[in-house]
């Protein structure tokens, strides 16, 4: 749980060998929610033992559900039967935004859910009014109260109904998809998100005996089923680890091998990083760094998938500071998650914030080891890659929100040839 520990960081490593991507923690996540939607056990394989999947794991015991884990074979086993009702009220919730998640499959199992506010990242409110939206077209009443809400689903089953999203939200596409697999008849979701993630979400329900169709496009349509199965899942792999393990092989100027990843999943990051004259090759399950000149400054703009990943714009950010030239980086999903760029410049680097949404960086610039602090798992995995290029030590405190997300990663890191001490 929460820790006073740092990382101490010495910087100018040269990294050689190979890294293995982990389980998603946005695939593991929900599936983990979606074992609220039938009494039968669950495997889940390949699974990332990292805080926030924990979070999720400790918020199903609190609920009923009964875990065995296994650490050394990354698989965990969970038997839902002991789920009774949808009561989400414990200080977990604060911790994990994801927790949302549970509402829409608890709702439809149990008619009545309870639920304080839920926590997690800072890189903006993180709204939810596309959820409760989704729960009340569905047929859903909500009630609020002073520290969250009671959901009701006024008739015996929830109902199918079609669902337009006025913004393409990743959580609010499987929230909606996972709660309609129970709902009395048909439920067409429109402007979806195309997350790989959400696509094996899908096929992992169908396994099950779901009817959902178009995951991975933006129209959905699932089928209401009197109930589902469960069997065992094994989490793809973590597209965002896979992104940031080559952009720290570009940065350390190092050969690498990032494997047992999906390159495909990384949508516009490759294309990206190979148009700033990154030398990779790219493989079936593996992409590996070379060395090569260096880097020329490219501008992105991130974007829903396929576009360029909101969670890769914080290393990309820190990548284009060490590049040949000027750069704007646009976030266009988050409105919180550039202003851990006044740490970067604490170390030396030269990022202009215009607005909240956009940065105009120029490189490359010498960057020198400080003291910081990680606001969120991205940018606190970016001031890890950072300490590493740096001259001289650098601290980084409030390394919770790193292991929400990378799991035992300084020691993986030191495996490459990284010098991280966990203090
Ligand atoms: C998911 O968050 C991921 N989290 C995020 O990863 C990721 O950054 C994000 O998708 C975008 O790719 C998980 O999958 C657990 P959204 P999510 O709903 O679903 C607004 C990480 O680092 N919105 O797609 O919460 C929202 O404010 C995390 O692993 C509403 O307005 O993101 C944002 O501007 C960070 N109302 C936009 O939609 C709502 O009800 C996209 O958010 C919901 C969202």
């Amino acid at each position: 749980m929460e820790t006073e520990q740092k990382f101490e960081i010495e910087g100018g490593c040269e990294l050689k060998g190979e890294i293995k991507v982990n389980g998603a923690k946005n695939s593991a996540l929900k599936i983990l929610a979606s074992v609220v939607l039938t009494e039968e056990k669950i495997v889940i394989e390949n699974f990332p033992f990292i805080e926030d999947t924990k979070r999720m794991l400790e918020l199903l015991e609190e609920l009923g559900a009964v875990i065995v884990k296994d650490v050394e074979n990354k698989k965990v086993k969970i038997n839902p039967e002991g789920i009774k009702a949808g009561n989400l009220q414990g200080e977990l919730v604060k911790k994990l935004r994801a927790s949302i998640l549970l509402v829409g499959p608890l709702l439809a199992r149990f008619g009545e859910v309870n639920m304080t506010y839920p926590g997690g990242c800072v890189i903006g409110k993180r709204p939810i009014d596309l959820f409760l939206d989704g729960f009340q077209k569905l047929g859903a009443k909500i009630e609020w109260n002073d520290d969250g809400f009671k959901a009701i689903a006024n008739k015996p089953k929830l109902i199918g109904t079609t669902i337009f999203f006025s913004k393409i939200t990743v959580t609010g596409t499987e929230a909606m998809m996972m709660t309609a697999v129970l709902a009395e008849g048909k439920t067409v979701l429109k402007n979806c998100a195309m997350e790989p993630e959400i696509k094996s979400l899908a096929d992992y329900l169908n396994y099950n005996g779901a009817k959902i169709s178009g995951a991975g496009t933006p129209t959905i349509v699932i089928k209401g089923t009197e109930k589902i199965s469960a069997g065992t899942f094994k989490v793809i792999p973590d597209r965002i680890e896979a992104g940031t393990f080559v952009m720290m092989g570009l940065l350390c100027k190092s050969e690498i091998t990032v494997t047992d990843c999906v390159p495909e999943h990384l949508g516009a990051v490759l294309p990206v990083l190979k148009n700033a004259g990154a030398n990779l090759e790219v493989g079936e399950d593996y992409i590996k760094v070379k060395k090569g000149e260096r880097l020329k400054a490219v501008s992105i703009s991130t974007h829903e998938y396929p576009g360029f990943a909101t969670d890769l714009q914080p290393p990309y950010t820190l990548l284009m500071t060490q590049a040949e030239g000027i750069s704007l980086v646009h976030e266009t999903i988050f409105e919180g998650r550039l202003f851990f760029t006044d740490q970067l410049n604490s170390m030396g680097t030269a990022i202009v914030m215009c607005d909240p949404h956009r940065v105009v960086i120029s490189g490359p610039t010498g960057i020198y080891g400080k003291k910081l602090t990680s606001p969120d798992l991205r940018a606190g995995i970016t001031m890890v890659l950072a300490g590493m290029i740096a001259h001289g030590k650098t601290t980084i405190d409030n390394i919770y929100q790193i292991d929400r997300g990378y799991e035992d990663i300084d020691e993986r890191l030191n495996l490459l040839g990284a010098n991280i001490k966990r203090v």
